[in-house]
Parts: C-alpha cells; sequence; structure tokens
C-alpha cells in the first residue's frame, strides 16, 4: 500500500505515521526526519536545508525532490511506503505524480488529519522528540512514562528547534500558503481521505486505519 500523510505542522503526522507503518508493514519517508538525519550528519544539503529549517521556512523543491526520488527508488519501498511532509507545494505533488507513473505504481491515499489552527502552537511548543528513534511526545498530552526518556528505546528526549513560537507562526503560513492547496489536487484524483486530527491519539489511529484498509 503507497500511501500519503499530510496536514499542518503539529496535526499528528509523525505520531501517527510511527504506529501506521508497523500495523500496515509499510516503510516511512519522512522528509523532516531526513533533513535532521543529514544535519546530524553535516551533510552539505543539512547545512543547507538547517538555514530554511531553522526559520520555519520550506527547503527549495529541487533538494527535497531529487532526495525524494533517490529514497523511493530503495527496495524498501518496493512492498509499499507512507510518506509524510511531503509533497509540499504543488511542484513537489506533480514530480511525486511523475516520479510514480515512471516506476508504475500510484497512491493509493492520501490521509490528510485535521486539526483546529489554534491547537497547533500548543502542540509543537510542548513537543519533545527522541535523540535515538525520532519518536514524538509531548509534555502534557503525551508524555513519557519515564521524564525525558523515549518509552521505546530509552533515548533521551530533546526539543526540535523550530518548535518555538516564531518558527512555528512561519511554518503555519507556509503550510497555509503552499500546503493547503494540495487537499484539492488529492480531492480531484478520488484518493483524499479526511481525518479528524482533534481526539485522543489512539482514535485517530482507528479512524486512519478505518479509512484505508
Ligand atoms: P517536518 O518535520 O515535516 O515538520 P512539520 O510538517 O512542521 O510537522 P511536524 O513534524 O512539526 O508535525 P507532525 O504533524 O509530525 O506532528 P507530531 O506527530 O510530531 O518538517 C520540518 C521542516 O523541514 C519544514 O519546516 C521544512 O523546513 C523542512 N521540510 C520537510 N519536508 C519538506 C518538504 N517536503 N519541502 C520543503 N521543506 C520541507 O505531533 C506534534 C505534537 O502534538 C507532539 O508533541 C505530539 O505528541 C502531539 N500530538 C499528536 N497527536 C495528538 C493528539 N491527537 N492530541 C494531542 N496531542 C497530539
Ligand atoms: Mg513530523
Amino acid at each position: 500500500m503507497n500511501l500519503l500523510i499530510m496536514g499542518p505542522p503539529g496535526a499528528g503526522k509523525g505520531t501517527q505515521a510511527e504506529v501506521l507503518v508497523k500495523e500496515l508493514n509499510i516503510t516511512h519517508i519522512s522528509t523532516g526526519d531526513m533533513f535532521r538525519a543529514a544535519i546530524k550528519e553535516g551533510t552539505e544539503m543539512g547545512k543547507k536545508a538547517k538555514e530554511y529549517m531553522d526559520k520555519g521556512a520550506l527547503v527549495p523543491d529541487e533538494v527535497v525532490i531529487g532526495m525524494v526520488k533517490d529514497r523511493l527508488s530503495q527496495p524498501d519501498c518496493k512492498e509499499g511506503f507512507l510518506l509524510d511532509g511531503f509533497p509540499r507545494t504543488v511542484e513537489q505533488a506533480a514530480a511525486l505524480d511523475a516520479t510514480l507513473q515512471d516506476m508504475g505504481i500510484k497512491l493509493d491515499g492520501v490521509i490528510n488529519i485535521e486539526v483546529p489552527l489554534e491547537k497547533l502552537m500548543a502542540r509543537l511548543t510542548g513537543r519533545r522528540v527522541c535523540k535515538g528513534c525520532g519518536a514524538s511526545y509531548h509534555v502534557i498530552f503525551n508524555p513519557p512514562k519515564e521524564e525525558g526518556k523515549c518509552n521505546t528505546c530509552g533515548g533521551e528526549l530533546y526539543q526540535r528547534s523550530d518548535d518555538n513560537e516564531e518558527s512555528v507562526g512561519t511554518r503555519l503560513n507556509a503550510y497555509l500558503e503552499k500546503t493547503k492547496p494540495l487537499i484539492d489536487y488529492y480531492e480531484a484524483k478520488g484518493i483524499l481521505k479526511n481525518i479528524n486530527g482533534d481526539q485522543e491519539i489512539s482514535k485517530v489511529l482507528a479512524d486512519i486505519l478505518a479509512a484505508v484498509k
């Protein structure tokens, strides 16, 4: 199954993706996670991406598109994948269509997580992420069993450098201007599944599974 998960920053894409890929036995492809890994490794692409990410701006299309094309050609994507955070512009969506067509595969569904915008700031400024496995927690809404430590791998939790009020504001604007139009793009293709993301994490998951299975 080839899926895409979209929604504003803080909608719960990463939180849901982590469990969904295990349930559906598919590969998680998060462009945000890939950029954060490149930053950690100190690659040239990572250095370039960091300039945009810290401000909350989108990394240029040509950088992202090339990276995703490479990733999709890897063997672990053959059994299916879940794209998280890509595409984010109409140009990226068109490039994805062309790439999938070349590969002879198609998207089976687009999960669109809907959350009232006024709830996103609290979700993002209270988020904590595992340094080891990338799992997302929240100091109030989804706290780890032991403070500062990942439930799954025991890794240390940290706060993302773009989870401050200023960057979140810019990310929200980028979403509204560049990414939200993709809702109509996928609606027109008949593969959009709108999901209420403003409910318990487990309930959101159940709704997604019901929509895609
Ligand atoms: P990326 O890492 O993709 O960030 P984002 O889109 O801003 O989304 P987030 O990861 O912040 O939110 P999420 O929906 O995954 O929420 P989460 O599940 O963690 O991208 C970062 C940057 O990289 C971009 O700004 C850009 O610069 C660059 N980039 C990446 N892809 C790009 C692309 N394609 N093109 C150009 N640039 C790109 O949840 C958030 C919090 O809420 C957590 O604390 C969680 O515990 C909590 N939470 C989750 N669900 C619930 C719930 N149901 N109820 C209460 N709390 C909840
Ligand atoms: Mg995420």
